[in-house]
């Protein structure tokens, strides 16, 4: 058996296609979305994900603002720019890039976000709605995947799914979204023993790891989902994920590739929940 392609690029394009018609829409209000990027230090990843949204913004008609800072600003200088995005209406909502330099404790910078303006999920509000089911603003990536499987008319009720990755950003919000959809959900880490005993388990095995192809076909069932959400370099600098791709793709029977999986669809997410915000402003 040879697996489907999930192809998040497809599905992406789908769904921006609704925003752009909500962008317009609104645009005739006299409402145009606003999202303001901060980027902190000038690490390449995270410039290439955060020109990749400022990009993606612009194609839909949404405003985009970034502010780039220098890798030695003080906690209290990037809390106050956050202070002045929240009061700003031309913003519907914040982004701050993460991973932040060391001295400045990410938790508290998340936190001075306004709720409403958190289109990235990750706030103590935001995150305690979702766990409750009464979601305001998903987190993009999970939300991306949750989008995935729905378009690619994967039922996850009753499904074993295993997550690896224990991630804020990615691996626990995921396992609660499809507890939510009646899955069973294991969580599996770098402290997990004897990985593929677990993950040769799962109908539903997404990888969030950061590893390049750690995930082989020894380590999936038959039959699977696989959904990749790790982006690497190998050892030829191309793009991979965290799935040995060639090693499971006769096995599964649907897996995401790396590039045009998960990837386009964190941003698709990310313009969804600021187009979101901004109809807020719609009386
Ligand atoms: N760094 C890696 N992924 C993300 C994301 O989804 N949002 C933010 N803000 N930073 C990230």
């Amino acid at each position: 058996m040879s697996g489907k392609l999930i192809n998040g690029k497809e599905i992406g394009d789908l769904i921006r296609q609704s925003i752009q018609h909500e962008v317009n829409d609104l645009q005739e209000h006299g409402i145009t979305p606003g999202l303001a990027v901060i980027l902190v230090g000038d690490n390449p990843a995270s410039k290439t994900y955060v020109s990749n949204k400022q990009k993606s913004c612009e194609q839909m008609g949404i405003y985009s603002q970034l502010i780039e800072l220098s890798a030695d600003i003080s906690e209290e200088t990037l809390l106050s720019e956050i202070d002045k995005l929240n009061a700003d209406s031309a913003i519907d909502g914040i982004l701050v890039q993460l991973p932040l330099p060391k001295h400045i404790d990410e938790q508290n910078v998340i936190a001075a976000i306004s709720p409403e303006k958190d289109v990235d999920g990750f706030h103590p509000e935001s995150v305690g709605k979702m766990m409750l089911g009464q979601p305001t603003y998903l987190p993009c990536t999970p939300f991306g995947v949750m989008k995935l499987l729905e378009y690619a008319n994967i039922d996850v009720a009753g499904k074993h799914a295993v997550i690896i990755g224990r991630s804020h950003i990615v691996g626990v919000p995921m396992g609660q979204l499809l507890l939510q959809k009646d899955a069973t959900v294991t969580y599996c880490h770098s402290k997990t023993p004897n990985l593929a005993a677990m993950t040769t388990q799962a109908d539903i095995l997404v990888v969030a790891t950061g590893r390049a192809k750690m995930i082989g076909a020894e380590h999936v069932k038959e039959g699977a989902v696989v959904i990749d959400v790790g982006i690497n370099r190998d050892e030829n600098n191309k793009l991979c994920g965290d799935v040995d791709f060639d090693s499971v793709i006769d096995k599964v029977s649907a897996i995401t590739p790396v590039p045009k999986g998960v990837g386009p669809m964190t941003i698709t997410m990310l313009l969804f929940n600021t187009l979101q915000s901004a109809k807020k402003k719609v009386s």
